[in-house]
């Protein structure tokens, strides 16, 4: 008999009721009792377990079934739950032990805590929190591509081997096969030695391929993995994490704003319609009022507020005093102001736009002001920054200075200048952190636990 998908069963189940089938899968939990024993079934196919019920009169031994985590193929009837005529169960009258789980078996009935469930990422994924965690990643990045694929955009796959840094912050991991020795009398005769015969680096973001594309699709989004060599050992900050970036054509700051918000809200609705029984497990145990949150992202317009105000509000505000970093117009917005924003002045999410130009990329369109750029980031309450966007430069003679100011070479990036000589467009565009938005939607307090397997700094389990 072919083996059925317990999410097929749970959620067809009066089409079910009275049929014999067949489901593997591991076990969660069990219990024995003198004529009966019940166990919890999950092939990872949904949140739910599907119970068992195993007869002892049918099945006589039934103790190698019981041990958590043995692998099991059941045959049995399915009925209506003895207890909750809402919820179907498995009257089992074949059980084949696939594979047995020794007692040393690391993940036990008890609650384990993250830090120590991020000492067995191999294992830790059978757990409810991340058998939640990653399904939730795996619909939210189907949204992702659904938002955009559904409006014309192209999905353009962007290289992870670059020789150019696009966010010029050099938190670039460098790629080599033979690594710098003494023979190399300088760093240029190094590179030219090495596998592509000059420097080359993991990408630090796909925007600056994304945008060549932009000029010929109009509308495209890169997404995928994305590598920084950030030394801060923060709870929100991964070595290698996902990046998605929309660019759009012939659009400016504010049209990029409108659909930044509005791409936040369809990928944040589809999650909320599609992984009902995963955020309810978040609200209960991560982030009381989880789901109105979320609902109310959908639902309310966020907040927009220039930087310049912005900067007015922090040093008003009556937290002025206990900031570590002190607000002065021209600096970089710490975590502590970005949630002081977005979490008690504005409570609810919020792009900051118009930063100096000082502190933000090369790329970014300069305002006529001489002083600021058409960026904006969006923050969000218990996480801060997950996006950062803005208009770009798209006249030649500005680029090209911003790249020289910056003591960039000009060398490296010619192709992206010639996109400002051949039918240049106003254009935009954002990356999204796919797991800082998956720490909002879950609760989830530390990045390390919305990756498979998290790299950061001196982490590679
Ligand atoms: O603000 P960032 O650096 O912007 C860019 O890279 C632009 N090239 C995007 C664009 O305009 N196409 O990064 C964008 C987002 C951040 O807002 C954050 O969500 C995420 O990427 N991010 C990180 N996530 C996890 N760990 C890190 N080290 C991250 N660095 C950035
Ligand atoms: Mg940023």
């Amino acid at each position: 008999m072919k083996r059925i998908d317990i999410k097929e069963i749970v959620q067809n189940k009066k089409k079910f009721v009275g049929k014999s089938v067949t489901v593997c899968g591991w076990v969660r939990t069990s219990r024995d009792s003198k004529t009966v024993a019940f166990l919890e079934l999950n092939d990872g196919t949904t949140f739910k377990h599907m119970q068992i019920v195993l007869d002892k009169e049918v099945l006589k031994d039934v103790s190698t079934f019981l041990p958590l985590c043995t692998s099991l193929k059941v045959i049995g009837k399915v009925v209506v739950a003895a207890n909750n005529a809402e919820n179907v169960e498995i009257n089992a009258t074949k059980v084949e032990v696939l594979g047995e789980c020794p007692p040393e078996y690391p993940i036990q009935k008890k609650p384990h805590s993250l830090e120590f469930l991020r000492t067995i990422p191999h294992l830790r994924m059978r757990t409810n929190t991340f058998n939640a965690m990653f399904r939730v990643r795996s619909v939210l990045t189907n949204a992702i591509h659904k938002y955009y694929l559904d409006r014309n955009y192209v999905y353009a796959h962007t290289p992870i081997i670059t020789g150019s840094d696009c966010e010029g912050a050099g938190e670039g991991f460098k790629v080599t096969t033979i690594g710098f020795s003494s023979k190399f009398k300088t760093e240029e005769e190094y590179n030219a030695a090495d596998f592509f015969g000059q420097s080359a680096g993991l990408t630090v973001s796909g925007q600056l391929e994304g945008e060549m594309m932009a000029m010929a699709f109009g509308k495209i989004y890169t997404f995928g993995p994305t590598f920084r060599a950030e030394n801060s050992n923060t709870s929100r900050h991964a070595a290698e994490f996902w990046m998605n970036e929309p660019e759009v054509a012939f659009c400016d700051i504010n049209g990029l704003i409108e659909i930044a918000e509005e791409f936040i809200k369809f990928i944040t609705k589809f999650v909320l319609d599609n992984c009902k029984e995963e955020l309810s497990f978040f609200e209960r145990f991560y982030e009381k009022g989880l789901i109105e949150k979320l609902s109310s992202i959908v639902e309310k317009d966020f907040a927009k507020v220039d930087y310049t105000e912005a900067i007015e509000i922090l040093k008003k505000c009556p937290k002025a005093n206990e900031f570590v970093y002190p607000v002065e117009w021209g600096c970089d917005l710490q975590t502590e102001h970005e949630r002081y924003l977005t979490e008690e002045h504005f409570a609810r999410p919020c792009f900051v736009v118009n930063y100096p130009k000082d502190i933000k990329s090369f790329y970014m369109k300069q305002n006529d002001d001489g002083k600021t750029v058409a960026a904006t980031d969006l923050l969000v309450p218990g996480v801060g920054e997950i996006i950062g966007g803005s208009e770009r430069e798209a006249d030649y003679e500005k680029l090209k200075n911003a790249i020289i100011e910056r003591g960039m070479k000009i060398s490296d990036y010619e192709q992206y200048l010639d996109l400002r000589k051949y039918g240049s467009v106003p254009h935009a565009g954002f990356g999204l952190g796919l797991e800082r938005m998956l720490m909002y939607i879950t609760g989830i307090g530390n990045i390390r636990d919305t990756a498979i397997f998290p790299r950061a700094k001196g982490e590679l389990r």
